[in-house]
């Protein structure tokens, strides 16, 4: 046997910005499978992660909420933490960019950039928000698209027509931070001359380290022409490192993400007094990350080539996949399919989502698609007709298995010699392919079983000997082709690989544990082992996912005097509410047993109330209604309704002028002897006189959607 090999695993660090969903489950499933069976045949292995948390959403989201970026990380990582251990995602450490150890490296990489003359300075003229005090990234600028015309466009593309152009050639922009009208001005910027590391990165590109049509396309796109110098400044304020040698300057959040990975290694070697240098400077060390295709070009060229500028180890291969699609479609908050570990986990089995991405993945970066239909009935017949049903259907007959292997027709020596071959392709990356070898295993060990049908044999067992040893011979091999497969599935399906241990007395610990049959143990009780994927819930997991579209686009918020920066960005960026099913609802007792609470409605149905913040602009008495008010609302921009409120009792129409109100915007407009209410305004309340109109807190903007 070769030498055990020592490998350094890392996935993409996820943003401290958004939730775990099933499109990032993709790349941790990969590596944690990939992880597993390196570990299984007797690798040694360190699989490091860590929340990535620099960059101006998380200075946003920081002022937005009142909150310290310390306090938004602490909780963002154990909400990514809980949802991965959840998956039996097993990470040896699950660090933070924003660490002491991070800090020190990024400076040791900049030292590094600067003596070797690869670092220059230039002035760069960018879009400037003078309310919110920052310089404005293309994602938070939105205007006339210079093209064709179209409004409320993003800073760098637009929708409607696929042009592509600067921030700074929108017609009307304006800052989706604050609604400002953002202003031209200029800083002084570092930037990384890349083109200086051309002649490393032609022959670092081509040497094997990434999949064929990867390196292609970094030939063709970006290697035919001069390199760009890529920008790695922020001018204050910037949540990140300050630069030590430019003081007001800050590291751009992708120079400091990467280095991530050494830092948290060398977190985890600390707390074990182990030695970073180890993993990432020894060349007999292997250095494998595992990303989206989204971020190929920050690990293959910058990535590399700061690397090169120091004595850390260039990854040996860097693992690129496609991106998710559900039912052939890019995942969709309104439809449903863009799903969140945590709701994936309310409704179905982990292990269902491990195999079918396994089933899916090869070492392509092509998509994988999870069909919702072919997930249900491929797990079910794969997982549940063709693995455990192996062991459901022969484990109960006999106390144990027998002392000697039987005859089996050659089956188990058969799997046996699959070993090398399933190795290669969960080494190569290309699990489907060892999944379809496993599963046409487990069709043959299927075929054995309906052959002899212990369940025949059962009954004559009781009374005939040969009978009884048919059975035994029968379950003996049945159980031990059973085991073979859980061998092979162990780093898909870790749990089905501890209940088989447990089943038969044996733990499954290692690889070649598939190499020969067991003999002489004793059957525990058969406990369930996987349920069958049930289509009810893979409906309610997708109703409980499904949010409605906002009702009109979330418009850009007036610009008023409020020293709150409000946001719209893109929903991958940044979640900025915390979803309801999250907050513990403050009750009082007292109101609650005067109205019961109602019973309990899915997240869909919650979600179809589209609720929004709306500024009340005009409020006149309706002298013929005793109860109420008329009140025009304004939803942000030019949007209006009127609704009339039976609230007359509790305030005077001069009182609610200029306030903030809380707004359901898509109820069924209501005829009323004195015009059309088109929504209703919130209020809690017991009687006409206990009337509470309810308010967001002060940054809230008129047209905000409540979620
Ligand atoms: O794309 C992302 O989600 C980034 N947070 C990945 C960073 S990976 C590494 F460079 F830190
Ligand atoms: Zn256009």
């Amino acid at each position: 046997m070769s030498a055990p090999r020592r490998l350094l695993v890392t996935s993409a660090l996820p943003y401290v910005n958004g939730h775990i969903h099933i499109g990032h489950l993709v790349e941790y499933l990969q590596t944690d499978i990939w992880v597993r069976f390196q570990r299984l045949v007797g690798n040694q292995c360190a699989y490091i992660c860590a929340d990535d948390t620099h960059g101006t959403a998380t200075m946003i989201r920081a002022r937005q909420e009142s909150r310290s970026e310390a306090d938004i990380i602490r909780e963002m990582s154990k909400a990514h933490q809980d949802d991965f251990a959840a998956f039996d995602i097993r990470f040896d450490h699950y660090g933070s960019t924003d660490s002491a150890s991070n800090r020190t490296l990024v400076g040791e990489f900049w030292s590094a950039l600067r003596a070797s003359g690869r670092v220059a300075e230039k002035e760069v003229t960018q879009l400037y928000d003078p309310k919110a005090g920052t310089f404005l990234a293309d994602r938070f600028v939105r205007g006339t698209c210079p093209k064709c015309g179209a409004a409320d466009q993003p800073g760098d593309n637009c929708d409607k027509c696929s042009a592509t152009y600067a921030p700074t050639d929108l017609k009307d922009a304006v800052s989706t931070l604050s609604g400002a009208k953002p202003e031209l001005r200029s800083a002084k910027h570092y930037f990384v001359r890349l083109e200086l590391f051309r002649a490393f990165l032609e022959t670092w590109v081509h040497s094997g380290t990434l999949q064929p049509e990867i390196a292609k396309w970094l030939q063709n796109t970006f290697l035919t022409d001069e390199l760009r110098d890529w920008d790695v400044s922020r001018p204050a304020p910037y949540f990140g490192f300050e630069i030590p040698d430019a003081p007001g300057n800050y590291f751009y959040v992708w120079l400091d993400a990467p280095i991530g990975y050494i830092a948290a290694t060398k977190d985890w070697c600390d707390a074990q007094r182990d030695d970073v240098a180890r993993w990432w400077k020894d060349p007999a060390c292997e250095v494998h990350h595992f990303i989206g295709k989204d971020i190929a070009y920050f690990h293959t060229l910058f990535w590399p080539a700061m690397l090169s500028a120091t004595a850390y180890s260039l990854p040996k291969q860097v693992h690129i996949h496609g991106f998710l699609t559900v039912d052939g479609e890019k995942m969709s908050k309104s439809k449903g399919t863009f799903v969140r570990a945590r709701t994936y986990l309310d409704h179905l089995d982990p292990a269902f989502l491990r195999y079918f991405y396994a089933s899916k993945l090869t070492q392509k970066a092509e998509d994988l698609d999870l069909n919702l239909e072919e997930f249900a009935a491929k797990v079910n017949s794969d997982l549940v007709g063709k693995v455990v049903n192996l062991a459901s259907r022969t484990a109960r007959f006999i106390p144990a298995i027998a002392a000697a292997y039987p005859d089996d027709g050659g089956l188990f020596a058969a799997g046996a010699a699959e070993s090398a071959a399933i190795a290669q392709a969960y080494d190569d990356g290309d699990f489907n392919q060892a999944m379809r070898r496993v599963m046409a295993l487990a069709d043959r060990a299927n075929e054995y079983v309906e052959h002899v049908a212990p369940w025949a044999l059962k009954k004559a067992a009781a009374t005939d000997p040969a009978a009884a040893t048919r059975l035994e011979n029968a379950c003996t091999v049945a159980l031990n082709l059973f085991r073979q497969l859980a061998v092979y599935l162990a780093p898909v399906l870790p749990r089905l690989a501890e209940q088989a241990g447990t089943l038969l007395g044996a733990p499954i610990t290692a690889w070649s544990d598939a190499q020969r049959p067991l003999t002489g143990h004793a059957i525990g009780n058969f406990a369930r082992m996987l349920d069958r994927v049930d289509p009810a819930k893979v409906a309610a997991m997708v109703a409980a996912s499904a949010q409605a579209e906002p009702a009109a686009p979330a418009k850009v918020p007036a610009a008023t005097t409020s020293t709150a920066v409000p946001i719209t960005v893109p929903a991958h960026e940044v979640e900025l509410t915390v979803p309801l099913e999250e907050v513990e609802a403050e009750t009082d007792s007292q109101a609650l047993r005067e109205e019961p609470l109602a019973e309990t409605i899915d997240f869909a149905a919650f979600s179809q109330v589209d609720l929004r913040v709306a500024e009340v602009l005009t409020a006149e008495d309706v002298p013929k209604a005793k109860k109420i008010i008329k009140l025009t609302l304004g939803l942000g921009g030019s949007e209006r309704r009127v609704v009339f409120a039976g609230i007359k009792s509790a305030y005077k129409p001069e009182q609610l002028v200029g306030r903030l109100i809380v707004f359901v915007a898509n109820l069924e407009p209501r005829k009323m002897s004195f015009g059309i209410s088109e929504g209703m305004a919130l209020a809690a309340g017991l009687g006409e006189q206990d009337i509470f109109l309810l308010s967001p807190d002060s940054g809230a903007k008129p047209g905000m959607r409540i979620h």
